[in-house]
């Protein structure tokens, strides 16, 4: 059995008030048992969110990681080591705003991933098609690409150690959700992709949904087979919200 890991990515939201604030309202919820919890905050907050949640049990990951593991000269990143020093347990990588904006791409999101789990961080790999490429018929392509390019550098292996999101980019901040039978699909496809390789780590992994999930909508998705929990965004910097989609996790 799959534990369900429900987590909130903050994205670059946040000050120093409204993170207290938000620390306030998580440490207020209450939290459904046999449900993970985590919550992503930018980098700046981490330790702010770290000492706040002391006692809770939600765990901290980094939006984002060095390609190096260990601290060095590497200036203006945050290497996998000093996430790992800070009480982070989670990163995630190849998030898409990071592969579209920012130009991320496969082979340095692979080192990204290696560089993490070599810390004991467990990567959090995002993969999704744009709205372009679903409408083109190549969603399954896109994704599988996303996701070889990893098991092709580093082995099946390193995905007993790591999560997978699928996150439809036409789906994220947009207010449109894939229907519980489009990620289903994705996701399906994307177990077997591993299963191809590893049965076992197939069986294994937790692949979450993510784009505009929210307590309406969070249930019948995690209700289907292959989607073990949500990365959650907008929806994840409201307490109250973020604790109801957990809850539909738990149900
Ligand atoms: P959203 O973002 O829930 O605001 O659509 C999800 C994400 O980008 O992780």
């Amino acid at each position: 059995m799959r534990r369900p890991l429900v987590a909130g990515n903050w994205k670059m939201h946040g000050t120093r008030t409204s993170v207290a604030e938000l620390i306030t309202g998580l440490r207020h919820l209450a939290l459904p048992g046999g449900v993970e919890v985590a919550v992503f905050p930018p980098c700046l907050y981490i330790n702010q969110v770290i000492t706040g949640l002391e006692g809770k049990p939600i765990a901290i990951g980094a939006q984002n990681c060095a390609v190096e593991p260990m601290q060095g000269a590497l200036t203006g990143e945050v290497a996998p080591s000093q996430l790992a020093d800070a009480g982070c347990t989670l990163v995630l990588v190849g998030h898409s705003e990071r592969r579209l904006i920012l130009g991320e791409r496969d082979e340095l999101l692979g080192r990204k991933f290696a560089a993490a789990q070599s810390c004991g961080l467990i990567p959090v790999l995002c993969v999704g098609e744009t709205l372009e490429q679903r409408q083109a018929g190549r969603t399954l392509e896109v994704v599988g690409r996303q996701l070889g390019s990893v098991i092709e550098g580093l082995g099946v292996g390193a995905f007993a150690r790591a999560v997978v999101a699928y996150e439809p980019v036409w789906a994220i901040g947009t207010g449109l959700t894939a229907s519980p039978q489009q990620a289903q699909e994705v996701h399906a496809a994307i177990r077997a992709q591993l299963a191809t390789e590893n049965s076992e780590v197939a069986r294994g992994v937790r692949i979450l949904y993510g784009g505009s999930v929210k307590a309406a909508n969070a249930a019948e998705l995690f209700g289907m087979p292959d989607i073990d929990g949500g990365l959650i965004g907008g929806a994840s910097l409201n307490a109250d919200e973020f604790g109801a989609i957990c809850r539909a996790a738990g149900s």
